[in-house]
């Protein structure tokens, strides 16, 4: 059985969830590499809609094994109300496993990310202040605290106290916000700790055998290619490894073990969060594809900034991630606003590039050169083969999937679990 990479190619947001449900329902394992509760996976199963942010997305096939990665940062609380809302609607979490080494938000993560931003004044990113960033920064610094570090009572109460110490001069002294009691959050955290200790194991020989023994393993990507903090728009992005490459890293798998990649892109662009994108529109187009295509955010409920889809982008996935198929979600909102642009290069200093530019102050010179299709009117929901989509719908994918230079096996025409058109 091949394994699977499943990553998005733009800024988030372009429908992984309801991609990784569909194919979870073959598969045996299905993990979470990188990110944590800033993501937000949207599935939407038999009419009811569950928002993932931690709980892999294969949850809802019983059988699937679900592992939460070493590369995760937990916030223990959020994926606790998670799993609690999960057993609610009668979904096990029995094969939910965490990987022991995977670091833990702390409250101190969460009021640094809300006073550093504030610090930042014009100039902020736009997290989604759950303290992803500052959880990170103490991973790299080596000063993190860990999920086998979170069930060991006395090692964690020693860490707490130690790192706490500095935490809250910076929290005061730094930022002047109000400091956070540590005895308190190793109180609350202890309570966390046993209810998620049964979780809690080396995840890195599960995935390991499980594809030794030819299960079906898919990798559950979150965020998506331009959030990446090395290749993404910088300092635009987020702090972990979105592309195929964070797979490995973030779930102790070589890369020769993985077959396939998947890249998941929406019919336009979106964003949330500041920071360039060259093809956002700022008109009534705009805003007709937020309204038909839903788009405010599933984690912050911010509205999400669109615009024509950009070749451009999604070339620049294909490239850094090796894709070797893509899922184009979300071509259902586009029908009735006219005619659709798609970028096909920049125009830099005049001159014409498809490479996505390394540096912000290049981006901010590029201009969109677009080539300009036919619409349709038609409400295409209820399609489910190609040749039946109005013309200039299956012209507009063609299109795409020359542009970017690989085949687009599916296509979303909906939200739910049937609303797709395999090719
Ligand atoms: P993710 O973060 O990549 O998993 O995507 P989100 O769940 O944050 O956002 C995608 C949104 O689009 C969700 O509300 C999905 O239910 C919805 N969605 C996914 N695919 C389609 C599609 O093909 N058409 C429509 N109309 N909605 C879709
Ligand atoms: P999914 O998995 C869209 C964005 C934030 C912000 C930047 C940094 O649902 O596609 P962070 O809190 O990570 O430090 O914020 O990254 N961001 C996302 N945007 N979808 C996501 O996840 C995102 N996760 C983070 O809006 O611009
Ligand atoms: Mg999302």
């Amino acid at each position: 059985m091949p394994t699977k990479i499943v990553i998005g190619t733009q800024w988030g947001d372009e429908g992984k969830g309801k991609t990784i449900d569909i194919l979870a329902s073959k598969a045996d394992v299905v993990v979470r590499t990188q990110g944590g509760n800033n993501a937000g996976h949207t599935i939407v199963a038999d009419g009811v809609t569950y928002k993932l942010r931690l709980m892999p997305s294969g949850i809802l096939n019983p059988k699937t094994i679900c592992v939460i990665g070493n590369g995760v940062v937990v916030n223990p609380k959020v994926l606790l109300s998670e799993i609690d809302n999960m057993e609610e609607n009668g979904i096990s979490t029995a094969n939910l496993k965490i990987d022991a080494r995977a670091h833990v938000i702390m409250p101190y993560h969460i009021a640094l990310d809300g006073l550093s931003e504030k610090a930042r004044g014009k100039g902020d990113i736009g997290t989604t202040k759950n303290g992803i960033g500052p959880c990170y920064m103490d991973k790299a610094e080596r000063s993190g605290i860990r999920m086998c570090d979170m069930i060991d009572k006395d090692k964690f109460e020693n860490l707490v106290r130690t790192n706490m110490a500095i935490k809250n001069k910076m929290i005061e002294l730094v930022y002047g916000g109000e400091p956070i009691d540590p005895e308190e959050v190793i109180k609350e955290y202890n309570g966390y700790a046993d209810r998620l200790r049964k979780y809690v194991t080396d995840t890195t020989p599960i995935v390991y055998n499980k594809i030794k023994e030819g299960a079906e393993v898919l990798f559950e990507g979150a965020q998506g290619t331009l959030l990446d903090i090395d290749l993404g728009t910088y300092p635009y992005v987020t702090s972990s490894h979105p592309i195929s490459g964070g797979v490995c890293i973030g779930s102790g798998i070589g890369p020769t073990m993985i077959d396939e990649c998947i890249g998941i892109a929406k019919g336009y662009t979106t964003r949330v969060g500041n920071g360039p994108f060259p093809t956002e529109l700022f008109d009534e187009i705009g805003d007709k594809i937020r309204e038909k295509g839903h788009e405010f955010g599933t984690v912050t409920g911010r509205p999400r900034r669109c615009g024509w889809f950009d070749a451009v982008i999604v070339k620049y996935a294909v490239r850094t991630s090796g894709l070797t198929s893509i899922v184009l979600n979300k071509i259902d909102p586009l029908g009735n606003i006219g005619k659709l642009k798609i970028c096909v290069a920049y125009k830099k200093n005049g001159v014409m590039t498809e490479d996505f530019p390394p540096t912000l102050e290049e981006l901010a010179i590029c201009e969109p050169v677009y080539e300009e299709m036919d619409g349709w009117d038609e409400d295409i929901s209820n399609i489910r083969e190609f040749d039946k989509l109005p013309v200039a719908c299956q012209n507009y994918v063609k299109r795409i999937e020359e542009l970017c230079g690989v085949r687009i096996s599916t296509i979303g025409v909906g939200p739910g679990r049937d609303e797709n058109i395999i090719r």
